[in-house]
């Protein structure tokens, strides 16, 4: 499977990240409406992040994307598809992050709904988890708009989270054994 990932959404483009989105990762981190949720990242931290990111893709065929307004080439934050461990289990998770002058124009769920195409379509998934801080009302939202169930509460880092997951949609019915006409 090759791991440099592009793919175009109806505004965006989505790149699978490596170290080549290093400047624009910091700087979306350092962004202080996403700094308020994400803490304050140094330029090394960011370094081991697209790396591990990169070396995520190559193994597991999926990690996050950056985004790109598919016009004016703008970083718009970043968002997608990870692999992560809950209670023991394998899950994939969905997740976003914008730079605060792209809030309320629906990107996040535009990077949500490629997530979860890839996820059904071309992983095969199950399910589709989704978590954020309890008080992450924004966030909250975005999983609420494209579908996501409540399922419940965790703590993290000491934190109450709240677990969301979108189950693997069903399929239509099979014509296969219809009578001929
Ligand atoms: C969480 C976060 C990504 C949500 O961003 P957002 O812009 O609120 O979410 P969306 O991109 O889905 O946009 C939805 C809003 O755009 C509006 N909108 C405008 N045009 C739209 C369109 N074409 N399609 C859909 N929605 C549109 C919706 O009505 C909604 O408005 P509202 O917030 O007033 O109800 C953003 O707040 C963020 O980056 N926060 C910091 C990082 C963070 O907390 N990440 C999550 C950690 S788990």
């Amino acid at each position: 499977m090759s791991h440099s990932d592009v793919r175009f959404t109806e505004r965006l483009r989505l790149e699978s990240m490596d170290v080549r989105h290093a400047d624009d990762l910091f700087a979306l981190y350092r962004d202080p409406a996403v700094a308020e949720w994400y803490g304050e990242w140094t330029r090394e931290q960011i370094d081991l992040e697209v790396a591990r990111t990169a070396r995520c893709w190559r193994v597991d065929g999926v990690h996050k994307w950056m985004a790109y307004d598919r016009v004016t080439d703008e970083v718009v934050g970043r968002g997608g598809l990870s692999r992560k461990h809950l209670d023991g289990d394998e899950h994939l998770e969905l997740g976003w992050a914008l730079h605060q002058r792209f809030w309320g124009h629906g990107y996040a769920a535009e990077i949500g709904r490629a997530g979860l195409r890839m996820a059904f379509d071309e992983l095969d998934a199950d399910e589709v988890v989704s978590f954020t801080e309890t008080r992450n009302k924004r966030s909250r939202a975005v999983m609420e708009r494209l579908g996501f169930h409540y399922r419940r509460n965790f703590s993290l880092r000491g934190e109450p989270f709240a677990l969301y997951a979108f189950p693997r949609p069903e399929q239509p019915p099979t014509t296969a054994g219809a009578s001929a006409e």
